[in-house]
């Protein structure tokens, strides 16, 4: 893999694995780690032999504490504007809109920026010390990344709007029962259990997966236009070989041989 200044990517199997890599900065989202996890993406989607990715952060404390504070300093609204809608469309909507599962293992802190960029994840895993949160109200700002839109999404209304509105940061088992959270798994089961996660979807058609995961995106926006999509992609999955494939092993009675 490439070389980046403020993440690392190494290979598992069929696992890509991004370590946000700034643990002395609690992996704070600044613009050369955007830069580098969009080449990552970019590197990795071409990469016929990686079939998902894990996303996590350095060190014992954070999975990622926020966008970098520091490049707030003097920031005019437009700078500001023009920073919210370059993460939202090249970072968080990239990784939302991977056509390979992609898992945040959260690993400690994910505040601000990094809850924002998990939740932009298709699954989300953390240890049981994780804690969880957008406080961004106590900076005087409302998250930028998405937040108010996919924590909604996930977890609903008032229970969204009670951690924007307060800023305090939840435990993973709460956002385990609220719905943000998939699984908790111990520290030294982290990575192992996100992986494992990977590796039964790594059984089920690529092009299947790709296409469900366009699906439930697009509902996301706009349900009807959803319900379209998931007519059209569950048409093309028949003109795909492995839709044929998959049917014919199902009827032949054998495993399907997938990508
Ligand atoms: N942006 C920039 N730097 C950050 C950061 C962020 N979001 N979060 C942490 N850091 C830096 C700290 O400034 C400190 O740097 P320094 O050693 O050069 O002073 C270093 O990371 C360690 O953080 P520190 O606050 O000393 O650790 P802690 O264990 O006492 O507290 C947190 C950890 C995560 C609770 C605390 O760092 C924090 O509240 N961070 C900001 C979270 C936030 O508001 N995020 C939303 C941003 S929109």
């Amino acid at each position: 893999m490439e070389n980046y200044s403020t993440i690392l990517v190494s290979q598992d199997g069929k696992t890509a694995i991004i370590t946000l890599n700034r643990p002395d900065k609690m992996n704070a989202l600044n613009a050369a780690t955007f830069k580098d996890i969009i080449a990552a993406l970019e590197h990795i989607q071409q990469d016929a032999a990686i079939g998902g990715v894990i996303i996590t952060g350095a060190g014992e404390k954070a999975f990622i504490a926020g966008a970098d504070i520091q490049e707030f300093e003097g920031m005019t609204k437009q700078g500001a504007i023009e920073k919210a809608s370059f993460g939202h469309e090249q970072v968080m909507n990239r990784i939302q809109a991977f056509p390979k599962p992609i898992i945040a293992a959260i690993n400690g802190f994910a505040l601000g920026g990094g809850l924002e960029l998990a939740l932009a994840c298709h699954i989300r895993v953390a240890v049981p010390t994780a804690k969880l949160g957008l406080p961004e109200v106590s900076l005087g700002l409302i998250p930028g990344y998405g937040g108010t839109q996919r924590l909604t999404q996930l977890v609903g209304r008032g229970r969204a709007l009670e951690i924007i509105l307060t800023g305090d940061m939840i435990p993973a088992e709460q956002g385990l029962n609220w719905g943000l959270l998939n699984h908790i798994y111990e520290k030294e089961a982290l990575i192992s259990g996100a992986k494992a996660i990977l590796e039964r979807i790594y059984l089920r058609s690529p092009h299947a997966v790709g296409s469900a995961i366009a699906a439930v995106n697009t509902g996301i926006i706009d349900p009807v236009a959803g319900n379209k999509k998931e007519i059209d992609l569950f048409g093309s999955c028949f003109e795909h070989a492995e839709g044929k494939e998959g049917i014919a092993a199902f009827l032949e009675k054998r495993k399907p041989n997938f990508p």
